[in-house]
C-alpha cells in the first residue's frame, strides 16, 4: 500500500482520484473508483440543482467510502447581478428550440442562480471533498471547514497555486498542459515540483497520467497522489457515447488540440471539423460562460450522439496511452499495483 498525505487525510487506500469531468464523471464512475479504494469525483458542474442532489444521493447509495464533487465558483457564475447575466441570457434565448432541448438538464453554467443552488446542495451533502476549479472563494472554504469537507484546488500555474494556497485550501492539484479539459501552458513534469516548492499544502499531479508509471513518477516528484481524467473516459462506468470512448482508445498525441471554442477558456480537446471550423472562422468567443451557450450543443452532440466531427470532446494527450475499455476499479487497482512495483525497484534501500 502506498501511503501519502492524500490517503491519510481523506481516508482512502490508494493515492488516486478520478477527475470531476463534467458530464463524463457521473455517479457510476464515482462509486466504482471510491469502492476500489481511490477517490471518485463527481463532475458536478453540469448538473441543474435537483439533478445534482439526486446524483449525490445515488453515490451515497453506492458507496460509504470518501468521494468528492467538482464545482466552479468564479464570480461570473456566483453573481446574483442580473445585469451581468444579461449577455448569457441573450445567447441562451438566441438558441433554437431544438438546441435548448439538447441542453435541457445541463444548462447550469448558463442559468443565473444555478451555481448558488449547487453550493447549497453540496454543503448540505457534505462529501469528503470538494474540488474547485478557476477560483477558491474564502466564503466557500470557510463553509467547507465548518463541515469537515476538504477543499482541493485544481490549478494550471504556480501563480494560481499560490492564490489557492493563501486562500487556505487543503490540497492543490497541479495540472499540466497534457491534460484534457481546461489547461495552462506548463507540462506536468515541470509544474508539479514548481508548485511543491511554492506551497505548504500537499500537491497532487494531474495531466498525462494514465497508469502506474505516471503515478510512480508523480510520487517521485513529491506529489501526494494523482488526479486522472482521460484514462477513466475509457471505462464502462464513464458517461459518453461508445464512439467517443473508442476515439480515446484510437487516439494519438496529434489528435488533440488547444481550443477556446468550448467555454471561452483555453482547453485541450479532440481536434475535429468543429474545432478547426471555429479556429479558422476568426470568430471571437463569447467569453466564459457565454461561449458554452454557443458550444454546449456541440458538447452534447459529442457525448450523446457520438458525433466525432462536430461534437466537442475534451481529451488529454494520454489518449496515446489508452488502449482498451477497462473497468474503473481495475484501472485504480492496476495503477496502484504497478506504481508499487516500480517504486520498489527505484527506491534505494539502506
Ligand atoms: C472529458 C473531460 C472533462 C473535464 N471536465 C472537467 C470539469 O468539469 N471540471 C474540471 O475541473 N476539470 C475537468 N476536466 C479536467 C480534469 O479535471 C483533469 O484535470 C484532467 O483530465 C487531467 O488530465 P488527464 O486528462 O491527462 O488525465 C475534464 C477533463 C476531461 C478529459
Amino acid at each position: 500500500m502506498i501511503r501519502t498525505a492524500l490517503t491519510d487525510v481523506v481516508g482512502i487506500s490508494h493515492p488516486i482520484c478520478s477527475a470531476g469531468m463534467a458530464r463524463v464523471a457521473q455517479a457510476d464512475l464515482v462509486v466504482a473508483v471510491s469502492n476500489a479504494g481511490g477517490m471518485g469525483c463527481l463532475g458536478g458542474v453540469s448538473y441543474m440543482p435537483d439533478a445534482l442532489r439526486a446524483e449525490i444521493e445515488k453515490i451515497k447509495k453506492g458507496t460509504d467510502k470518501p468521494f468528492a464533487v467538482n464545482l466552479l465558483l468564479p464570480g461570473s457564475l456566483t453573481t446574483e447581478d442580473e445585469q451581468q447575466w444579461a449577455p448569457v441570457r441573450d445567447l441562451w434565448q438566441s438558441l433554437s428550440t431544438e438546441e435548448r432541448t439538447k441542453l435541457a438538464g445541463v444548462e447550469s453554467l448558463l442559468t443565473s442562480g444555478a451555481v448558488a443552488d449547487q453550493v447549497e446542495i453540496v454543503l448540505d451533502a457534505a462529501p469528503a471533498a470538494v474540488v474547485l476549479t478557476f477560483a477558491t472563494p474564502d466564503w466557500f472554504i470557510r463553509e467547507c471547514k465548518e463541515r469537515g469537507i476538504k477543499v482541493f484546488a485544481l490549478v494550471g500555474s504556480v501563480g494560481k497555486a499560490r492564490e489557492a494556497s493563501a486562500a487556505g485550501v487543503d490540497f492543490i492539484v497541479a495540472q499540466g498542459f497534457e491534460a484534457g479539459g481546461h489547461t495552462g501552458y506548463t507540462s506536468t513534469l515541470t509544474l508539479v515540483p514548481a508548485v511543491i516548492d511554492e506551497v505548504e499544502q500537499p500537491v497532487l499531479a494531474a495531466g498525462g497520467i494514465a497508469d502506474g508509471r505516471g503515478l510512480a513518477a508523480a510520487l517521485t516528484l513529491g506529489a501526494a497522489g494523482v488526479w486522472v481524467g482521460t484514462r477513466f473516459i475509457a471505462s464502462p462506468e464513464a458517461y459518453g457515447h461508445d464512439a467517443f470512448k473508442q476515439r480515446v482508445i484510437d487516439g494519438r498525441f496529434q489528435d488533440t488540440t488547444i481550443t477556446y471554442s468550448y467555454s471561452g477558456k483555453r482547453m485541450r480537446a479532440f481536434a475535429n471539423d468543429w474545432t478547426s471550423a471555429w479556429e479558422t472562422s476568426g470568430e471571437q468567443t463569447a467569453g466564459f460562460p457565454g461561449q458554452y451557450a454557443v458550444a454546449g450543443t456541440r458538447v452534447e452532440t459529442g457525448y450523446q450522439d457520438g458525433d466525432l466531427e462536430f461534437g466537442m470532446m475534451p481529451a488529454g494527450q494520454t489518449v496515446q496511452l489508452v488502449h482498451e475499455i477497462t473497468p474503473a476499479a481495475r484501472i485504480v487497482e492496476e495503477m496502484a499495483a504497478q506504481a508499487e512495483r516500480i517504486l520498489r525497484q527505484v527506491t534505494p534501500r539502506d
